[in-house]
């Protein structure tokens, strides 16, 4: 809740899951969540639309990106599943969270202790990095 937020309006609401029948409910649900099955806790990253309508999405993401980065510093390991548009995704997880119409669902974020460790590895890509004009 300390991401950044267009005209500081925090549309953001988040549902905290970890009760092992709901995640693995979301994880059936989510045609690319089969490692809810396996998580710890899940966090479904909601925005309410009538508070801004026009950047729930990018308020949203600022949040779930912090969230990925906290679970990092914590030694935990975390992904982002997305949600909005796809509203197979959002109509489920509605569904198994209660959440009501009004409300957007971006992201899920699965949250558990690493299986693996990855060396770390930078992807900079210095083709798409460009200087004071394209
Ligand atoms: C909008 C968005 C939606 C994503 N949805 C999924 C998803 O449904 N399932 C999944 O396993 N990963 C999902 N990801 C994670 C990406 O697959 C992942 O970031 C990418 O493969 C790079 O891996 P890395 O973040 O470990 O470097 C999503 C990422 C974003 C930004």
């Amino acid at each position: 809740m300390a991401a950044p937020s267009s005209r500081n309006l925090k549309p953001w609401h988040l549902v905290l899951v970890t009760r092992r029948e709901t995640l693995d409910r979301l994880g059936e649900a989510h045609p690319h969540g089969k490692m809810l099955m396996e998580a710890t806790a899940a966090i479904a990253v909601c925005g309410q639309l009538d508070i801004s309508p026009d950047f729930w999405i990018q308020d949203c993401s600022a949040v779930t990106e912090n969230i990925l980065l906290a679970a990092t510093g914590l030694g935990l390991g975390s992904v982002w599943l997305g949600c909005h548009p796809r509203e197979d995704r959002v109509a489920a997880v509605r569904g198994i969270l209660d959440i009501p119409d009004g409300v957007g669902i971006l992201s899920l974020v699965a949250i558990g202790h690493p299986a693996e460790t990855k060396e770390p590895r930078t992807q900079y890509d210095p083709s798409r990095s460009h200087r004071e004009k394209w």
